[in-house]
């Protein structure tokens, strides 16, 4: 194991004044946030009655996934009308307000825009079914006729991401069986030709719509995917790459296609063309960063989903390694790194940490027949990851409850999985819905937890959650949450995420990392051995028992200022 600290990175302070460089960016998920009608799903006046908790925490900026019009077969990722609030979250209006308080507490707002697909019951894949072969309304989708005799096999050889063939045969209104339609995602989710102008104008105006509405920016989900390969063609190594890529290797015909480029570069122009300073972040899951950072040029993303870093297994080899990856990517075109443990897409890290070497992308859930992480060693070090993430320069962003230690809910039962992935797989994914659980905000108030007065909860929260809500840890010194806002605190007193970084070698190996940002060292202990630090003041502190002069224990982040002799 080498830990080569003549080529590895450093990086200077930011010198630039842009929010989004530096800002760390709170996930929210609306359906599980804060339920205001007691129906059992999250909605937006919910949201708008507790962002004062979000602001006393120390964000500066909330992303929202989707709540748009959509029949939520993916969980509002399927949607059927851009420019409207679905009723399960309230209306326009309900969303005009929660921006205005948002604005009022200093919160900047992020909203998910979803190009890649729609639901198939827009308005717009509806008239394509209706209308014949080769018609405009087709071509806003991926239309094409099967391969066989009677074109009863896929057009191609691709397949979904969750699951299955990425191709579904329609019916034509007289009853024969009819082309084939592409959805890299669920059969519900049919994938837009983004080489059809049209298309492209649509979304300009989508941009646009919410822009105006004062949104700060977007988030911007699986753009990567947006651009097919001319032609559709065959994916080379479908055996070995299933229905992703293989790192790299030649690209597949459905990932990171040049022609996606022009696009954002517009995207960005017309976000520079309002006023303050919107940014967009793509959920761009491109690797190795270097290829990433191609999406991050100065006229395209703002930022983009740092996914090397929420893949790393936790060990200090793979993250010195991704790191260093990181800002010489990131860097190399002017861009931050951001930095992320968890979103709604992945277990979260205070289960994938607890003792399994669970890896983020190769988990998909865990279920009650698997083995259940250790919840004790997963907080631990979920919160000695946080505090690491947290001193790095550049954004971060987290995700709704990892503020409260949330484990995943690893013991839902089958008959409540939503996910669909979980039906496309026959159960042998479990899915991702583990993570997306309402959130506890009061123990005992109804059985969610608070999440509603009626205890109504779209997807039950596992009995341990009442432990973990947010009046119980609410100014109790120690907990996770007081550990998040005071970290917070510190970052943004200390301009942390301008800051400047750099290794320090006697606290780089195999069981230890420690780096500076301008004059506070930060060290995480891997290993079992306790460590000695030099003499400095104790700012921040991933376990509570830690003072001056202590050694740093086991999965223990410190944060330190040292003293200039
Ligand atoms: C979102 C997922 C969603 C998928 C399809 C993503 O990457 O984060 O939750 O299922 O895109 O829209």
């Amino acid at each position: 194991m080498t830990f080569d600290l003549a080529t590895a990175s450093n990086h200077l302070a930011s010198t630039s004044q842009e929010w989004w460089r530096s800002a760390v960016i709170y996930q929210v998920y609306p359906r599980s946030f804060s339920d205001s009608n007691g129906d059992g799903i999250g909605d937006l006046p919910g949201i708008t009655a507790r962002l004062d908790s979000l602001a006393t925490l120390g964000i500066d900026a909330v992303w929202l996934s989707p709540f748009m019009r959509s029949p939520q077969k993916d969980a509002g990722y399927d949607v059927s009308d851009y420019k409207d609030v679905d009723p399960l979250f309230g209306n326009l209006a309900d969303f005009d307000a929660m921006v205005a308080r948002a604005h009022e507490l200093g919160l900047r707002i992020l909203v998910d825009l979803v190009p890649n697909h729609t639901s198939d019951q827009h308005r717009w894949f509806q008239d394509a079914l209706i209308e014949i072969e080769g018609s405009a309304e087709r071509d806003f989708y991926h239309f094409k006729d099967g391969r066989g005799l009677n074109g009863e096999l896929p057009p191609n050889n691709w397949l979904s991401l969750f699951g299955g063939p990425a191709w579904t045969r329609i019916t034509n209104p007289d009853g024969t069986a009819g082309q084939w339609y592409l959805h890299l995602f669920d059969s519900s989710q049919p994938d837009l030709n983004w080489a059809n102008p049209k298309v492209q104008e649509a979304f300009e105006d989508i941009l646009k719509f919410w822009l105006d509405r004062g949104v700060d920016g977007f988030r911007v989900d699986q753009p990567h995917a947006m651009a097919k390969a001319e032609g559709l063609p065959d994916h080379p190594d479908v055996e070995r790459a299933g229905a992703g890529f293989i790192e790299g290797e030649a690209s597949p015909p459905m990932w990171f296609q040049e022609e996606v480029h022009p696009i954002f570069r517009k995207w960005r122009k017309i976000l520079d063309s309002y006023d303050g300073d919107r940014a967009m972040c793509g959920e761009a899951y491109v690797l190795p960063l270097t290829f990433m950072a191609k999406w991050v040029r100065p006229d395209e993303f703002n930022q983009t989903f740092n996914f090397r870093f929420l893949n790393s297994d936790w060990n200090a080899k793979t993250l010195f390694d991704n790191i260093n990856e990181s800002f010489e990517a990131f860097d190399g075109v002017g861009a931050p790194s951001t930095w992320v443990l968890n979103n709604h897409d992945v277990l979260r890290h205070a289960s994938r940490f607890g003792g399994l070497n669970i890896k983020p992308t190769d988990s998909d859930g865990v279920g009650p027949n698997d083995p259940q992480p250790d919840r004790e060693l997963g907080l631990r070090r979920a919160r000695g990851a946080t505090l690491m993430m947290l001193a790095l320069p550049g954004s971060s962003y987290l995700y709704q409850g990892e503020e409260l230690g949330l484990p995943e809910h690893t013991t839902l039962a089958p008959e409540f999985r939503q996910d669909p992935t979980f039906a496309r797989t026959n159960g042998a994914r479990v899915g991702r819905d583990g993570c997306r659980v309402p959130l506890p905000w009061e123990a005992g108030v109804g059985a969610a937890n608070g999440f509603n007065q009626t205890g109504k909860s779209w997807l039950p929260q596992p009995d341990i959650y009442a432990e973990y809500s947010r009046d119980q840890q609410d100014g109790v010194e120690g907990s996770t949450l007081e550990l998040y806002k005071h970290a917070l605190k510190v970052r943004k007193e200390l301009a942390l995420g301008e800051g400047s970084f750099e290794w320090v070698n006697e606290f780089v190996g195999e069981k230890v990392l420690g780096f500076r940002n301008g004059d506070i060292l930060v060290v995480h202990n891997f290993g079992h051995a306790p460590i000695e630090l030099p003499a400095g003041q104790i700012i921040a502190s991933s376990l509570h028992q830690m003072t001056n002069g202590h050694p740093l224990v086991a999965d223990q982040t410190v944060w330190l200022r040292l003293v200039v002799a």
